[in-house]
């Protein structure tokens, strides 16, 4: 199949949805790949990139959506190129079902097939063609990017000789793709970052970036409140007040707030009030990346940068991947060579349209001349969502029997085996030598305590385990070099075996452990 992507026709839209990378990659699943010039020049690919990366060039936009069996872009297509959309042709692109229900209507009366970029379900076999989520990363970085261009400190802490410099405070609110790509940049950039969302979950991952969890001091299960499919729901309105009133009371202390906040298929939820932004300091920085859905902040006003009488800047741009079109053309045209590779499963250039696969199905919004949006919830999903086993809550008398009972079991298993073990060795000491038997308890007390310690390890811990494992190697390999000269070709044998296979478990424990502590060095 021939593979086409024009030059985006959004006024200020940098990005395109081939790279001469993507289409080296997708020429190997089969298909042929046709671009309109110029249309990767906003992004730093040239016509001649394209042509050594054997993609034809054609002229005009017309000629493009004549040539292409499968058209690849960004942007949800204007009314021109809707006419261009024909029967049996695919389009693969942001398309707003929702708000454009119009076009997807006229795709399907058409019996053209639309995948919509914004409809890959946020599950884990997806996440590679997830292009909402690559883009929302981008936006998180470069709001960081953007408010440290226009914050007048630095982010790091310093002291110099010219006197010190305290640590910029930034606060990312609703710790989503976007928001766990900010605190990642806000802390690699040395401030001091807090982040707060209404998903209890996330307070690990944002932690462990290094940022601090910002907790509110209420009762209710946060989550509850939280995810279907990766996403949040709507929180009490006392939760809402009391989220408000711990911002409020950090607010003053804040030096820029990036606001990623959202709930799919709503109006963004006011997060950051007036009354905050006139608490904040001068020269102070708010990113509302939630500003195409109406903002987090009311003062927010979209696509422009704002300066408060209080002297606070407030961000409200919507296009923050389009402001580094090489990376997010980059993430997005990988995104959809993963979507063509799941399309093409035998990479011999025709298309398999698969309505049962979950990913496929979940994108599509219209093919075979029908609208297939909305989609049934992913079959994974579906498992995931069925009922849980209802957990009976002991009474304290009725745990205490249960204990009593499992200790009584144990104990029971542990007599009969400790009988059994003296029963059989009873019955080898009334035939074997004395000397052998003084080795024998000794091997059989070792195998028992060697398995009773690895046996109660968690696996985790398995691995720094080995590092221990090595003393113990070591005193086998002792043993077993005083042995090795001994005259016996079977002890020499048997010896020579265990330096061999004690000597893997040292050096392979060696080697394991400096990887481990290589994870933990910085570079
Ligand atoms: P996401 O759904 O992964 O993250 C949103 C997060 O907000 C979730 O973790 C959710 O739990 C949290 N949240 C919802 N309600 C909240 C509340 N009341 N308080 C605190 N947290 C709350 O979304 P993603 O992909 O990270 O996108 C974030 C925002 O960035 C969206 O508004 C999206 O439209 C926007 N975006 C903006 C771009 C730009 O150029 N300005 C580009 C890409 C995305």
């Amino acid at each position: 199949m021939k593979i086409g992507t024009p030059k985006e026709t959004f006024e200020g839209e940098n990005r395109v949805a081939m790279t001469p990378a993507s289409a080296l990659e997708l020429q190997k699943l089969g298909h042929e790949c046709v671009v309109e010039t110029k249309a990767g020049a906003a992004a730093g690919f040239s016509d001649k990139d394209y042509k050594d990366a054997g993609v034809e060039v054609v002229k005009t936009a017309a000629a493009l959506w004549k040539a292409a069996d499968i058209v690849a872009k960004v942007r949800v297509p204007d009314d021109g190129e809707m006419k261009r959309l024909r029967a049996d042709q695919t389009l693969i692109s942001f398309f707003s079902p929702v708000a454009d229900e119009a076009k997807m209507k006229s795709a399907a009366r058409k019996g053209a097939t639309v995948v919509a970029m914004e409809m890959i379900p946020r599950i884990s076999r997806a996440q590679k063609m997830d292009a909402l989520s690559s883009m929302a990363n981008i936006a998180g970085y470069r709001a960081v990017i953007e408010a440290g261009n226009n914050f007048p400190r630095f982010f790091t802490g310093q002291i110099t000789a010219a006197g010190k410099v305290p640590p910029a405070k930034v606060l990312v609110v609703g710790a989503g793709v976007a928001g766990l790509a900010a605190i990642g940049t806000s802390t690699s950039l040395g401030a001091i970052t807090y982040a707060f969302d209404v998903r209890p979950e996330v307070a690990e991952q944002v932690e462990s970036m290094g940022a601090e969890f910002v907790f509110l001091d209420f009762e209710e299960e946060q989550a509850d409140g939280a995810s279907s499919g990766g996403y949040a729901s709507v929180s009490s309105p006392e939760f809402a007040a009391a989220q408000l009133a711990k911002f409020r009371e950090i607010a003053p202390d804040m030096d820029i707030v990036i606001t990623t906040a959202l709930i799919p298929n709503r109006e963004a939820p006011e997060l950051w009030t007036e009354d905050m932004v006139k608490s904040m300091k001068p020269g102070s920085v708010i990113v509302d990346l939630a500003a195409e859905k109406g903002g987090n902040c009311k003062l927010t006003i979209k696509d422009e940068k704002i300066v408060t009488d209080n002297g606070v800047t407030i961000i409200g741009y919507t296009d923050f991947p389009s402001r580094m079109a090489a990376q997010s053309s980059t993430l997005y045209a990988t995104n959809i060579r993963h979507l063509m590779s799941d399309l093409t499963p035998e990479k011999d250039g025709v298309v398999d349209h698969n309505m049962e696969d979950d990913v496929i199905r979940g994108a599509t919004v219209t093919h075979d001349k029908e609208v297939t949006f909305p989609p049934p919830p992913p079959k994974v999903q579906a498992i995931a969502a069925q009922p849980k086993a209802e957990v009976v809550e002991l009474t304290p008398e009725e745990k205490r029997a249960a204990e009593v009972a499992a200790f009584k079991a144990q104990t029971k298993s542990q007599v009969t085996l400790i009988g059994i073990g003296a029963f059989l060795l009873l019955a080898v000491g009334l035939v074997a030598p004395a000397s052998f038997m003084q080795h024998f308890i000794v091997f059989v007390l070792a195998v028992f305590v060697g398995f009773q310690v690895i046996w109660g390890v968690a696996h985790s811990l398995h691995t720094p385990l080995m590092a221990v494992t090595n003393a113990i190697s070591s005193i086998i390999i002792l043993g077993a070099l005083m042995q090795i000269g001994s005259g016996s070709f079977l002890v020499i044998l048997l010896a020579a075996l265990s330096v061999f296979m004690t000597g893997i478990n040292i050096f392979g424990g060696f080697l394991v452990t400096r990887r481990m502590l290589a994870m933990f060095q910085k570079s």
